[in-house]
């Protein structure tokens, strides 16, 4: 059974101490939350502090990108060694702010994904169109390349490991959220190139977020489909109001079985 999987992405805000009150107030907010998994996201700048913050409670951390290297000559970039070793066991890769201005390709996506499975952490990978590759009918063709490009060499005993987030690019910082529809009809998508693959066993092991614009107005409808397995959130993750709005109703909605597809 897939657990829900609520991921506050705090982009480039906060300074380091508003990180930590934030990740304080989270923490008491999540005390009792087991049957779904809590997930923030900090600057790099905030995870060592924000890591003290987290540690021995139901919060997990993650970063919002890793270099595919080990180690070496590349300057302004992180390790999953160093990530690691502050306690970050998730890190997004792929997000659409990363490809459309910092040059990410599924190429290189895929390279972070092989790092990080290596490292026994796990990747956050955002696939996603933009408005007018949905509107020209390339949505499956778009989603295929983004997830055979990420998952290119994985094995499926490694790919049990891994979460996607489906976030369409018009959806995202908009406003404009999918529709529960909409929403649904993609992850079903996404699920069944998984299944294409990595065959079914696999496929529906693995969460599938949505993210673009959930906060909690819209959360309980999105999160009850039946392949949306969680949010990958921004804005509304960066007040303590919003993201625990939507992490009570994944906690409403529990572990109830979502039929397998
Ligand atoms: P948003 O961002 O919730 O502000 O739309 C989501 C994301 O980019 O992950």
């Amino acid at each position: 059974m897939r657990k829900i999987i609520i991921v506050g992405n705090w982009k480039m805000n906060k300074t380091v101490a508003e990180s930590v009150e934030l990740a304080q107030k989270i923490v008491i907010g999540c005390e009792r939350h087991k049957d779904v998994t809590v997930v923030i996201a900090p600057t790099y700048l905030a995870l060592a502090k924000v890591s003290e913050v987290v540690k021995g409670t139901t919060v997990k951390l993650a970063a919002q990108d890793v270099h595919w290297s080990d180690s070496g000559a590349f300057t302004g970039k992180i390790s999953a060694d160093m990530l690691r070793d502050i306690g970050v066991e998730y890190v997004i890769v792929g997000h659409s702010e990363q490809r459309a201005h910092f040059s990410e390709t599924n190429a290189s996506v895929n390279m972070k994904v092989q790092q990080l499975l290596s490292y026994k952490m796990t990747p956050i990978i955002c696939i996603g169109e933009t408005l007018s590759e949905r509107n020209n009918g390339n949505l499956e063709e778009i989603l295929a390349a983004q997830i055979f490009g990420a998952y290119k060499g994985i094995a499926p005993s490694n790919a049990f490991r891994t979460v996607i987030a489906y976030e369409p690019i018009w959806a995202i910082g908009t406003g404009n959220t999918a529709s529960n529809e909409e929403a649904q009809h993609a992850h079903q998508l996404v699920r069944k190139l998984l299944v294409k693959r990595f065959g079914v066993i696999v496929a529906n092991s693995i969460c599938i977020q949505y993210g673009g614009s959930m906060k909690p107005e819209n959360a309980y409808g999105l999160l009850t489909q039946k392949d949306v397995d969680g949010g990958l959130i921004g804005a509304a993750a960066l007040s303590v109001e919003g993201f625990l709005g939507i992490v009570s109703l994944a906690v409403q909605i529990g572990t109830e079985v979502r039929s397998e597809p």
